[in-house]
């Protein structure tokens, strides 16, 4: 079983819409997938009440013990996917104790990844002590032809973390497909399936 955290404390990144995308992806290619909603606001919770549950399973650990409480909950699963919360310092912490792998969402900014130094110093921390812990930015609601790109490799250099390859462009159908408790995977844009099945990729090829 590997689990997966997508955190970041900034708000509005895209760790719900990568979370539910992600996990769909997986579980289409046969492995059980989980989703843990770590965020009080239940973002993941509402989702997956839209179809009574009928996607994935989701179940909501949404305290600072985070790390014991999931512990009852993840036998038979290949992967969990742990949707992270904005602000709480203590969820992320918790997340990230758990996870075999973190990936931060970042819109593709300096401003934004300066945002997420707190989690990548808990990060450190943990890879510091041993831990086996992989962790990669991903940029996130990346508008074409920005020419950020230099901008945000220099703060990813300064960090020393890696960006996954694979970026996930601002496109109608995430929040469209989100609202009616579907993903992307439900409507017509191969755009957005194939960049979905990419980041799948990167990650399966990581283990
Ligand atoms: N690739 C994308 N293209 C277009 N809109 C997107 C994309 N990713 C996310 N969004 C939209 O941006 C908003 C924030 O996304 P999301 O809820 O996934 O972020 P979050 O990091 O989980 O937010 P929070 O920190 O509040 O939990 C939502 O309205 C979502 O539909
Ligand atoms: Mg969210």
């Amino acid at each position: 079983m590997k689990t997966i955290a997508i955190l970041n404390q900034k708000g509005g990144v895209g760790k719900t819409t990568l979370t539910i995308n992600l996990a769909y992806a997986l579980q289409q290619d046969g492995y059980k997938v989980l989703i843990v909603d770590s965020d009080p606001q239940g973002s993941a919770r509402d989702w997956n009440n839209e179809t009574e549950g009928a996607i994935l399973p989701v179940v909501g650990l949404d305290r600072a013990s985070l790390a014991t409480d999931i512990k009852a909950v993840t036998s038979g699963y290949d992967f969990v996917i742990i949707d992270g919360a904005p602000q709480l310092s203590t969820h992320m912490a918790a997340a990230v104790k758990c996870a075999d792998i973190v990936l931060i969402p970042v819109k593709p900014s300096s401003l934004d990844l300066w945002a997420s130094s707190d989690l990548v110093a808990i990060i450190k921390q943990r890879q510091e002590i041993g831990a086996d812990l992989k962790a990669a930015f991903i940029v996130s609601q990346a508008i074409n032809n920005t020419n950020l790109a230099n901008e945000v490799s220099e703060v990813l250099k300064e960090y020393q973390l890696q960006a996954l390859d694979t970026k996930i462009v601002n496109r109608v159908s995430y929040p469209d497909s989100i609202s009616n408790g579907k993903t992307v995977f439900h409507t017509t844009d191969k755009k957005a399936q194939n960049e979905i099945n990419q980041i799948k990729q990167e990650l399966l090829q990581w283990h």
